[in-house]
C-alpha cells in the first residue's frame, strides 16, 4: 500500500540570513488555527486557576469571618471554575500536541522529500544513515520547543496575573512572597547549565551505543567470519559504561539541585507566614487573605523554574534547527532545467559528445570520451578495474552531470529532458543489487507497481530468473530477507535484471550485473535478451570473455578515454591492451 501522507502545507523559509526560529515559521503558521486554539484556551485555563484563591480568599472573609454571605454560594463558584479551568485545560493540551505532532510530521517529511531530492554526490559525501537518525533527534528538540515556548510564556504571563491580585489584596506582602521567585528563577537556570552538558554527552554517548548496536546488525556476517564476537561485546560494554556514566553524573547533579528548587517556595511560604501572620493578629489582614496567597505562591513556581528550562530548550533546539536546515539548504547539483520534456518513442541511440568529467575537485575520471552507440547496437565497454567504466552509465542516466562535452539520447540532450522519463528510458542494472524487504514480486515490480503477475513472471523469465523464485518455500510471494541476503548473489543479480527488463527501457546498460552468476546461465539470458528485444540497444560493462563475445562491438576504456572500438576479433588482432585485459580475466575466471 502506498502512503496518502497530503504531505507538508509549508516549507522553511529559504532566506538563510533569517534566524532559525523565524525560518520555522510557515511551518507553524500552517497549522495555526489549532496552534492559536491551544494557547487561547491554556490561557482560559488558567485565568480560571488564578480566580480559585481569590475567591477562597473572599469566601473566608465574608462567610466564615463576618457571616455576611451564604458559604454554599462560594463552594458552588469555585467547582464551577475548577471544571471551566479543567476542561480548557484539557482541551488545549489535545490541540498543543495535535500541532506539534502535525509539525513534527511535517518537518520529517520535509527533510526526506529533500533527501530523495539530493543528487548522488550529496550522498558520496555524507553518511545518510548518520543523517537520518540525526535529524530525528533534531527534529524532536525544534518541534518541542516552537509547541511548549508560547505555552511557557502564556504560564508566565498569568504569574503577571497572580502578581496583580496580590498587590490588590496587600502590595507590602506581595513583595515579600515574591522574594524568592527571582531566587528560584536563578537556581533554576545554575541547574540546568550544570545539567546542559551532562545530557548532551548522555545523548553523544546513546548515539554511540546506537552506531554500534547497528553495525554488528547490519556487519554481523563480517564480524561472525572474523570470529569478532567478543571484541565486538567489549566495544559494546564500554559504550554502555560510558552511558551509564553520564547518566549517574546526571542523576547526582538533579540529586544535589533539587531539593533547593523544591524547597525554596516553603521559604516564601514561610515568611507569608510571618509577616501576613502578624498582620493578621495585629488585625491588618484576613486570614483568607494568607491563604490565597498560599495558593498563589503554589501556582507560581511552576512558570518560573520552567523559565530557566526554555532558555536550555532554545539554545538547543536553535543547535538542532542548523542541522536541519544544513540539510534543507543542500541543493542537488542534478536538477531539472525549466521546460524540461520528456523522452516518448525513443529508438535507442546513445551518444557521449567529447565527454569530460571528475567527481570532485581533483581527478579527471573522464577525458574526451567520445562514443556513439548507434540504436539496437549491443556494445560491450571492457578496461581495468577503476577506468571509469561504472561511471560512463552513471552519466547515461544522469547521476551525476558531465563538466564538459553532452550525452544525448536518440540526439536529445539528457540536461534537456525530464529526469523520471530519462531515467525509465535508460535503465541500469548495477553489480550489487539492492533488494528490498518485500516479496520477490514486489521487488521486481518496483518501477512498475501496476504490472500484472504474468508480466512479473515473463520479466523473471527473461532475466533466467523464474525456475529458482519457483523454487522458493512461496514462490513470487516469498518475503526476501534484509538485503535481499536470504538469495545467493547470483540469485539477487537476476532479480535486479528482471527488476529493469520489467519497466523495458529501449536502452539498457548491465554494469557487472552478471559478474556472480554462472556462465550457462548467464548466456540463457543473454540469449531471451536477444530474442525478446531486437530493437534494444544494450550496453554490457563485463570482465568475462564470453560476456564480452556476446556484443557486436567492444569498446576499450583506458584512463578515461576510448583506445579501441571495433569487433572481438578485431580488437583481438589489434589492440595489445584489449588481448591483456582478456587474459587478465582468463585468469580470474580460472
Ligand atoms: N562516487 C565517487 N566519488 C569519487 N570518486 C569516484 C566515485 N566513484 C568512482 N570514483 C572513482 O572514479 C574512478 C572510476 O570509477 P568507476 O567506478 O567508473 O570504475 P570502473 O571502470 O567501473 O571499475 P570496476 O571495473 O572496478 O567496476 C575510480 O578511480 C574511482 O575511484
Ligand atoms: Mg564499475
Amino acid at each position: 500500500m502506498r502512503s496518502t501522507y497530503p504531505g507538508p502545507r509549508a516549507y522553511i523559509s529559504r532566506d538563510t540570513n533569517l534566524p532559525w526560529w523565524k525560518r520555522i515559521l510557515p511551518i507553524i503558521a500552517s497549522h495555526r488555527l489549532s496552534f492559536i486554539a491551544s494557547i487561547v484556551l491554556s490561557f482560559t485555563s488558567l485565568i480560571f486557576q488564578t480566580l480559585v484563591p481569590n475567591l477562597l480568599n473572599s469566601a473566608i472573609t465574608n462567610s466564615l469571618e463576618k457571616h455576611a454571605a451564604a458559604l454554599h454560594h462560594a463552594v458552588i463558584e469555585i467547582l464551577i471554575f475548577a471544571v471551566l479551568a479543567g476542561v480548557s485545560g484539557i482541551l488545549s493540551r489535545q490541540y498543543l500536541f495535535r500541532t506539534a505532532y502535525e509539525v513534527e510530521a511535517d518537518l520529517r517529511s520535509l527533510i526526506y522529500e529533500h533527501l530523495t531530492w539530493l543528487s548522488f554526490s550529496f550522498y558520496d559525501r555524507v553518511q545518510s544513515g548518520q543523517l537520518i537518525s540525526r535529524a530525528n533527534s533534531d527534529i524532536r528538540s525544534v518541534q518541542m520547543y516552537s509547541t511548549f515556548a508560547p505555552l511557557i510564556l502564556v504560564q508566565t504571563s498569568i504569574g503577571v496575573l497572580a502578581f496583580g491580585f496580590m498587590l490588590t489584596i496587600d502590595p507590602l506582602l506581595a513583595c515579600i512572597a515574591m522574594v524568592v521567585m527571582p531566587i528560584l528563577y536563578v537556581v533554576g537556570i545554575k541547574m540546568r547549565r550544570v545539567l546542559f552538558p551532562i545530557s548532551w554527552i548522555t545523548q553523544a554517548r546513546l548515539a554511540d551505543v546506537a552506531t554500534i548496536v547497528d553495525e554488528n546488525v547490519n556487519g554481523v556476517r563480517v564480524v561472525k567470519s572474523f570470529a569478532q564476537e567478543e571484541a565486538e561485546i567489549n566495544r559494546l560494554a564500554d559504550a554502555a559504561e560510558r552511558v551509564s556514566w553520564a547518566y549517574v553524573k546526571d542523576a547526582q547533579i538533579r540529586g544535589q539541585w533539587s531539593p533547593w528548587v523544591q524547597n525554596l517556595p516553603q521559604l516564601g511560604l514561610a515568611l507569608v507566614l510571618a509577616f501576613g501572620g502578624v498582620m493578621v493578629i495585629n488585625g491588618h489582614l484576613s486570614i483568607g487573605a494568607i491563604l490565597a496567597f498560599n495558593a498563589y505562591l503554589l501556582m507560581l513556581q511552576a512558570p518560573f523554574m520552567m523559565l530557566g528550562q526554555l532558555v536550555m530548550m532554545g539554545q538547543r533546539a536553535k543547535a538542532s534547527a542548523e542541522r536541519i536546515f544544513e540539510i534543507l539548504d543542500e541543493n542537488p547539483d542534478v536538477v531539472e532545467r525549466p521546460g524540461a520534456y520528456d523522452l516518448t518513442n525513443v529508438k535507442g541511440a546513445l551518444d557521449f559528445d567529447h565527454v569530460s568529467f571528475r567527481y570532485g575537485p581533483d581527478v579527471e575520471i573522464l577525458k574526451d570520451f567520445d562514443l556513439h552507440v548507434a540504436a539496437g547496437e549491443i556494445v560491450a565497454l571492457v578496461g581495468r578495474t577503476g577506468s571509469g567504466k561504472s561511471t560512463v552509465a552513471r552519466l547515461a542516466t544522469r547521476f551525476y552531470d558531465a563538466s564538459e562535452g553532452r550525452v544525448r539520447v536518440d540526439g536529445h540532450n539528457v540536461r534537456d529532458v525530464s529526469l523520471a522519463s530519462l531515467r525509465t528510458n535508460v535503465g541500469v542494472v548495477l553489480d550489487e543489487p539492492f533488494l528490498f524487504s518485500v516479496s520477490v514480486r514486489e521487488n521486481i515490480a518496483y518501477g512498475v507497481p501496476t504490472a500484472s503477475f504474468e508480466e512479473v513472471e515473463a520479466a523473471a523469465r527473461a532475466a533466467a530468473a523464474h525456475d529458482f523464485i519457483s523454487d522458493l518455500p512461496q514462490g513470487y510471494d516469498t518475503v526476501i530477507g534484509e538485503r535481499g541476503y536470504t538469495l545467493s548473489g547470483g540469485q539477487r543479480q537476476r532479480i535486479a535484471i528482471a527488476r529493469t527488463l520489467l519497466v523495458n527501457p529501449p536502452i539498457l546498460i548491465l554494469d557487472d550485473a552478471t559478474s556472480a552468476i554462472d556462465v550457462h546461465v548467464e548466456s540463457t539470458i543473454y540469449q531471451s535478451l536477444a530474442t525478446l528485444m531486437t530493437s534494444r540497444t544494450t550496453v554490457v560493462i563485463a570482465h568475462r570473455i564470453s560476456t564480452i563475445a556476446l556484443a557486436q562491438r567492444v569498446i576499450v576504456l583506458e584512463n578515461g578515454r576510448v583506445v579501441a572500438d571495433g569487433t572481438h576479433d578485431q580488437l583481438l588482432a589489434t589492440s595489445a591492451l584489449y588481448a591483456e585485459i582478456l587474459a587478465q580475466t582468463m585468469d580470474e575466471e580460472v
